[in-house]
C-alpha cells in the first residue's frame, strides 16, 4: 500500500516538474557520456554481452493466454489484476472492470475509466455516466435493472489512461482479448460500442459520426455504434441522434 502511495506522490511531483517545463533529467554528478559510448563500443566489440530488455513475453499472446484462461466473470477480473504487462495499470488507482446485472441481453463497451471511475472502480460514475444512464431509463434500461431490462458496462481499457488521453493502440491490441472473453462470458444479445475508442477495438475503425446508428457486427454480435455521452454533454444537438439510436436499439430488443 505505501509503494503504490509513494508511486502516486512521485508521480504528482514529476508531473508538476513538466508542467513546469522541465524537459531533462539532470543529477549532482557529472556524466562523460564520451566515456560511456566508449565503453559500450569496446564492449560490443569485444562481444560482451550488453543489457537488453525482456524481450520473451509477448503481451497480446499473454493477453490471450490469460483471459482464454478464465473460465468465469470473477476469474477473468483476476486475470487483469495479475496482468502486468500494461504500463496504465502501474498509474491507475484502481481497476474498472464493469458495472451491472447479468445475464443481460444488452453489454454497453466504453472507451476507458476517467478520473471518478479510477477513484471509484466502476465505470461510468462521472458526469458523462449519469447521462448515460438518462438515456437507458428513457427506454426502460438501466445497470441497476434485471430481467431483459438489465445492461452490463464494461471499458475497453479498465485503467484510467494519465490524463484521460485515448489509450494507444498498442494498450487497445492487449486488452483486446480480455474484452472478447468478456463479451463471450456474459453472452448478451447484442452489443453497443460507446464512442470511437470502442469502434476501433470491436470494429477496427474510427469515425462515429459515420458509423453511429448504424447496425454492424463485432465478435459475432449484432453492434450498434453509438456517440459518447461525453461527446453529447460537450455537443447537445447530437442529443437528437443519440435519441434516435436509442428508439432503434429498442425496436431491435423488441424485434
Ligand atoms: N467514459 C468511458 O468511456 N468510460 C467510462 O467508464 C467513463 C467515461
Amino acid at each position: 500500500m505505501e509503494s503504490h502511495l509513494e508511486w502516486h506522490s512521485a508521480r504528482a511531483l514529476l508531473e508538476w516538474q513538466v508542467e513546469l517545463g522541465v524537459t531533462e533529467a539532470i543529477s549532482d554528478m557529472p556524466v562523460n557520456r564520451y566515456a560511456a559510448a566508449a565503453e559500450a563500443v569496446a564492449a560490443a566489440a569485444s562481444g560482451a554481452a550488453l543489457p537488453h530488455p525482456n524481450v520473451a513475453e509477448d503481451p497480446v499472446d499473454t493477453a490471450r493466454k490469460a483471459a482464454g484462461a478464465a473460465q468465469d466473470l470473477p476469474a477473468l477480473r483476476a486475470a487483469l489484476e495479475s496482468y502486468g504487462l500494461c504500463d496504465l495499470q502501474k498509474g491507475a488507482r484502481n481497476l474498472v472492470f464493469a458495472d451491472g446485472n447479468t445475464p443481460a441481453r444488452v453489454m454497453l463497451i466504453g472507451e476507458a475509466p476517467g478520473r471518478e471511475e479510477d477513484l471509484q472502480g466502476k465505470p461510468f460514475v462521472g458526469k458523462a455516466g449519469k447521462l448515460l444512464d438518462q438515456m437507458l431509463s428513457a427506454i426502460g434500461l438501466g445497470r441497476e435493472r434485471g430481467g431483459d431490462s438489465a445492461v452490463y458496462i464494461t471499458n475497453v481499457v479498465p485503467w484510467r489512461p494519465p490524463q484521460n488521453r485515448d489509450p494507444s493502440p498498442a494498450e487497445i491490441a492487449m486488452m483486446l482479448p480480455f474484452l472478447q472473453r468478456h463479451v463471450a462470458l456474459v453472452k448478451p444479445d447484442l452489443l453497443i460500442l460507446m464512442g470511437n475508442v470502442s469502434c476501433q477495438a470491436c470494429l477496427g475503425k474510427r469515425g462515429i459520426t459515420r458509423l453511429r446508428g448504424q447496425w454492424t457486427q463485432a465478435f459475432g454480435l449484432p453492434a450498434l455504434p453509438m456517440v459518447h455521452p461525453a461527446y453529447l454533454l460537450r455537443t447537445p444537438i447530437a442529443k437528437r441522434a443519440a435519441w434516435a439510436d436509442l428508439l432503434n436499439l429498442q425496436a431491435k430488443l423488441k424485434a
